[in-house]
């Protein structure tokens, strides 16, 4: 029996950053879709404001960064002032997707022992106007001490009265604890799950695991990265739903799929 696994996923967005598809090509459908997660997520703030939401999913190499990215950006174009915080320390892909530095980033900002930070110090602009990012910083040996901090929670709280929407790229949910504990003292999360690729039970157990720790789930978006026919960067598909599994969402109505 091999001790460790093979490494699943792809570390192509941590070498190359995500797919700016909003930017590149903003009148495609794929990008027409990123912006109905937004309104998604809109009609969930109408009686709970949303500052602070985080994109996470059950497992590594979901979609999440690509996610996270591309809905910030339309956030960002439609005249909000939003902080994209990379707070998955240990696969950051934020500095790569905008061509950035990542050394100060957020690990430099949670790890001080200053009592006040200057985001202007650490916060970059994104080169996309209103939209700001705040890398993961140099990779830390304690990645869950750091972002399950007291410190980590104020810091988002602080960061709140600065943008009008802060969104967070988190680390998977089944992988790790720290997403559950920083989770339930956000605004919301969005579950992202890999369409023919998250197993069921995996969904499941994450679902379980945000509504344990009372966090309040905006939806999902379903992402086909597993389009039979897609080569790489080829078939986007995001659909966005409430609850899990398709039936759900298909009765509600709210689940919608687009493939190149
Ligand atoms: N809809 C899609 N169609 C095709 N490829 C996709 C799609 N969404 C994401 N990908 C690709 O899948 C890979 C993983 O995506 P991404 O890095 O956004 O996922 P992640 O959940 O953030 O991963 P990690 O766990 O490493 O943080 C990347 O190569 C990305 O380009
Ligand atoms: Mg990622």
């Amino acid at each position: 029996m091999p001790l460790f696994k093979k490494k699943r996923g792809t570390d192509d967005t941590i070498e190359n950053g995500a797919k700016l598809i909003t930017l590149a090509k903003p009148k495609s459908p794929v990008a027409e879709q990123f912006r109905t997660v937004r309104t998604n997520i809109n009609f969930m703030a109408v009686d709970h404001p949303i500052k602070s939401l985080a994109f996470t999913s059950a497992n590594i190499s979901e979609g999440k960064s690509t996610i996270a990215a591309n809905v910030a950006v339309t956030y960002a174009q439609a005249g909000r002032k939003v902080l994209l915080i990379d707070a998955d320390l240990r696969r950051p892909t934020v500095h790569a997707t905008f061509n950035l530095s990542n050394h100060v980033g957020l690990s430099t900002v949670i790890s001080s022992t200053a009592k006040e930070v200057d985001l202007d110090s650490v916060v970059q602009e994104s080169g996309v106007d209103n939209l700001y990012v705040l890398t993961a910083g140099p990779m830390p040996p304690n990645p869950a001490e750091l972002i399950g901090s007291r410190r980590m929670r104020d810091f988002v709280k602080m960061t709140e009265e600065h943008y009008d929407l802060v969104i967070l790229d988190l680390a998977p949910i089944l992988e790790v604890s720290d997403t559950q504990e920083l989770s339930s003292h956000l605004d919301g999360v969005v579950l992202v799950v890999s369409q023919g690729k998250t197993p069921k039970l995996a969904i499941k157990r994450a679902v379980e695991m945000l509504k344990f720790a009372k966090v309040r789930i905006l939806g999902y978006v379903m992402n086909d990265v597993s389009s039979e026919n897609s080569g790489y960067g080829y078939g986007y598909g995001y659909g966005y739903g409430y609850g899990y599994g398709d039936e759900d969402t298909k009765k509600k109505g709210l689940f919608s799929k687009f493939r190149k």
